[in-house]
């Protein structure tokens, strides 16, 4: 039986691309290894977690001796490598542990894998899951193709930068078979509420103060994360080793437009009076070094592997909303304990 390993699988995006093997593939174990940090959360999985081809394991990407014995164990055929410290706010804050779990991490997988595949890397695929923002920030014109050069000025860009340069020399230094995609902001159900658009979600329903950095004038090209889960499945079975595939929405927006429209949704959906959430916008400090504006060219991933995004922003805003609203018990589990102590520290008196 074939054995793909997916890092960082109880995550936002990691749940997404577990669920989707998981179903999809019935004939191949899907082992999910992930630390459980603020982020991870095993009830993004509750629906599958007692499928047979479903295994859970709790570690650290970082204890290096851990992950070879993990190797050595299960002989993996395939790696999917989503397990990361994600979030650019915490990374001003605290940048040691996204070098420590972002690269050193990256590292102790890319070892195992070069150590257990070496004789034989027929079949074998070792995938990395990267970012856009490795390509810094862009002005009001043009789009990241796959050969801009790497640009990162936040230590989170930094930190997934080094892995997808550490990635590309243990593919031209050892042949080992990997491939990189950089994708731009995704949004959905499952995502932490520290990222723009769950945290505006969390404080409309409370009708808390909706902090937007600076002038709100910011950009982001924005993808469901369905969306990419499916771009995933794709470049995993039919990318090009070597390759980097950049993946995006197509869906550029200002913060304060992606704001606007979560206040008219949920004012319209909780009954309120239109304009009432508008109301509780608060322009606070930006944020240090803040990129201007991501926008990605995904022609390569469309043209040689034929994908496209199949959720329209408005429904995949719609899908969103609705799901944060139908799952107060995850909100409220999340948004308790340390998540309090993580808001003070960042907005208050921002
Ligand atoms: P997330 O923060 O929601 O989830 C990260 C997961 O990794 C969590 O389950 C966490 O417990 C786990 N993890 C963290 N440190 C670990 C460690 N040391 N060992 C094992 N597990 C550990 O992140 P996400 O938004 O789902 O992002 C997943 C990946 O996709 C990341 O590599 C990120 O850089 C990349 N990415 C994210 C976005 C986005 O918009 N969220 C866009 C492009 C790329
Ligand atoms: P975020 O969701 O943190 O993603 P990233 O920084 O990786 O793009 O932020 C998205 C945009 O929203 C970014 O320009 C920063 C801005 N932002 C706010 O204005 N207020 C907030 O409270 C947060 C978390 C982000």
């Amino acid at each position: 039986m074939e054995k793909i390993l997916i890092t960082g699988g109880a995550g936002f995006i990691g749940s997404h691309v577990v669920r989707l093997f998981v179903k999809k593939y019935p004939e191949t174990a899907i082992f999910n290894l992930d630390k459980l940090t603020y982020a991870g959360n095993l009830a993004n999985l509750t629906d599958i977690e007692h499928h047979p081809n479903y295994h859970f394991i709790k570690g650290d990407i970082v204890d290096e001796a851990f992950v070879m014995e993990l190797f050595e164990k299960h002989q993996f055929d395939g790696v999917i490598h989503l397990a990361a410290e994600s979030h650019v706010d915490r990374s001003i804050a605290n940048p040691k542990e996204f070098i420590l779990t972002n690269i050193i991490g990256t590292v102790n997988l890319l070892n195992a894998a070069r150590n257990f595949w070496k004789t034989d890397y027929s079949g074998k695929r070792f995938y990395h899951i990267s970012t856009d923002e490795v390509y810094g920030s862009l002005g009001d014109e043009g789009k990241f193709l796959e050969t801009t050069p790497y640009d990162p000025r936040s230590p989170y860009s930094a930190s997934k930068a080094s892995s997808d340069h550490l990635v590309r020399a243990y593919y031209h230094t050892y042949g080992l078979p990997a491939l990189i995609s950089n994708c731009s902001n995704n949004y959905g159900p499952n995502q932490f509420p520290e990222k723009l658009i769950p945290l505006i979600i969390n404080n409309i329903k409370q009708r808390k103060p909706l902090p937007v950095y600076g002038k709100g004038l910011n950009i982001r090209d924005w993808l469901y994360v369905e969306d990419h889960a499916r771009a995933i499945d794709l470049i995993f079975h039919r990318g090009g080793i070597g390759e980097t595939y950049n993946i995006g929405g197509n869906n550029e927006r200002q913060n304060i437009d992606i704001v606007k429209t979560l206040c008219r949704i949920m004012d319209e959906k909780l009954g309120r009076e239109a304009g009432e959430s508008e109301q509780l916008i608060t322009y606070v400090t930006d944020r240090a070094g803040h990129d201007f504006r991501y926008a990605i060219d995904a022609g390569k991933l469309k043209k040689e592997l034929l994908w496209t995004p199949e959720v329209k922003f408005d429904e995949g805003f719609e899908l969103t909303v609705n799901w944060y609203l139908n799952n107060q018990k995850w909100l409220e589990e999340v948004t308790s304990g340390d998540y309090q102590g993580y808001y003070q520290r960042m907005y208050l008196n921002r």
